[in-house]
């Protein structure tokens, strides 16, 4: 397993590269922030060795932003409030100031995009390499396990997920887009919606603005990088 995260830092390290040969030198010394997935945190071995061997590889420093409790947090706290999180911490790191990367995976990655269009002076973000990220929302949530925090969100899932409730205690409803469901999401869901410009009487040019501004965007979308982040974050 630990060969395809190697791997996987390695194919992130030529896409830095290849999106640009001529910014090389100027690219590799870019530092970047790590946002891990759900059920996932910093603490543990598969991101933080993620984040390392992504550093020694680009050789740029990297840093995995950690949420409040980690994998509690990741489970619970609305990704507003995880992005505004993040928002002050990038504030206050002297090493971002003249402008760094994000490197998202799975839900970090919403949490990396309300960072780009909601974080009102902040440093610039240069490169957004997104993997695995449910842009355009997912139609169930990603599955928990037998902990006991799991109990608690198999109980909340069985409520009205666009209820205001459900919306302020579990992260994932704020991406959770029930195809047959629409009305009800563009009403209630809080997160997602916005980021996405996606409610026309709300719709703000900002956002567009500075998620187009971005020198390069790429969006992977890996299974088997999932699969194994999800496994780690499971069982670490
Ligand atoms: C759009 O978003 C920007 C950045 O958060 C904010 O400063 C501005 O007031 C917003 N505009 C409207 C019309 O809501």
């Amino acid at each position: 397993m630990a060969s395809v995260l190697r791997a996987a830092a390695g194919f992130l390290y030529l896409l830095l590269v290849a999106a640009d040969p001529a910014l090389l030198p100027v690219a590799s010394a870019v530092p970047f922030i790590v946002l891990h997935g759900i059920g996932d945190q910093c603490g543990n071995s598969g991101i933080a060795s993620f984040t390392e061997m992504l550093g020694e590889w680009s050789g740029s420093k990297g840093y995995c932003i950690e949420i409040g409790k980690g994998s509690w947090d990741s489970w619970l706290m609305p990704l507003q409030e995880q992005a505004d999180t993040v928002c002050k911490k990038v504030k206050k790191m002297k090493e971002l100031r003249k402008g760094y990367n994000i490197v998202g995976l799975s839900q970090g990655n919403l949490i990396g995009r309300a960072v780009i269009e909601y974080c009102d002076g902040a440093p610039p973000i240069k490169n957004f390499i997104s993997i695995g990220g449910p842009h355009a929302g997912t139609a169930s949530v990603p599955l928990c396990g037998s902990g006991i925090v799991c109990i608690l969100i198999d109980a909340l899932l069985k409520l009205e997920i666009y209820s205001n409730y459900v919306q302020a205690h579990l992260a994932p409803s704020g991406y959770l887009k029930i195809p047959t469901d629409m009305a009800d999401y563009l009403k209630g869901c809080k997160f997602l919606p916005k980021l996405n410009n996606e409610i026309p009487s709300e719709r703000n040019a900002t956002y567009k603005e500075r998620f187009s501004s971005l020198d390069n965007l790429v969006l992977i979308m890996d299974h088997l990088v999932m699969y194994y982040i999800m496994s780690r974050a499971l069982n670490p």
